[in-house]
């Protein structure tokens, strides 16, 4: 595994620690293996959207040079992020739980949001409410994105 799974698996860990330790009673809401379910494979949606292409980007003398780079193509199975991820994965016989879905589906919060949904607003504050794993999946992804993986 990368550094940035090790690094965000130690904030995942420290997270949900910490969380059990000042509040006990979300322990039946945040059990260790679906942590490391929600958190590992929240972005399986991804998996066959890249693919290979060659970019063009002004070196430091502002000439134009080729690189290998990538190009994201949806068209394989456009579904969404979240929701696909979901799909997928109980396609794939993963047997998840109700709080597995619910935090993988919504680890976007709401930046997934349908426009103007009143539906999807409704259900993604259900989930939030009733979910903690979903603010523990959406705060390790926040942190990964935003802290590990920038450039
Ligand atoms: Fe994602």
């Amino acid at each position: 595994m990368s550094h940035i799974h090790d690094f965000t698996h130690i904030i995942v860990r420290d997270a949900t620690e910490n969380n059990l330790e000042m509040k006990p009673e979300l322990k039946e809401h945040l059990p260790e293996d679906s942590v490391v379910i929600s958190t590992l494979l929240h972005d399986v949606c991804k998996a066959d959207i890249y693919k290979e292409a060659i970019k063009k980007r002004q070196n430091a003398s502002g000439r134009w040079e080729e690189y290998q780079g990538y190009d994201v193509d949806y068209n394989n199975f456009p579904l969404g992020h979240g929701e696909k991820s979901v799909i997928v994965l109980l396609r794939m016989g993963l047997n998840l739980t109700d709080d597995e879905i619910m935090a993988i589906r919504w680890h976007m919060s709401a930046w997934d949001l349908s426009l103007q949904s009143p539906e999807a607003k409704g259900n993604y504050n259900a989930a939030k409410e009733r979910c903690p794993l979903c603010s523990l999946v959406r705060a390790a992804d926040n942190l990964s994105a935003n802290l590990l993986e920038r450039k």
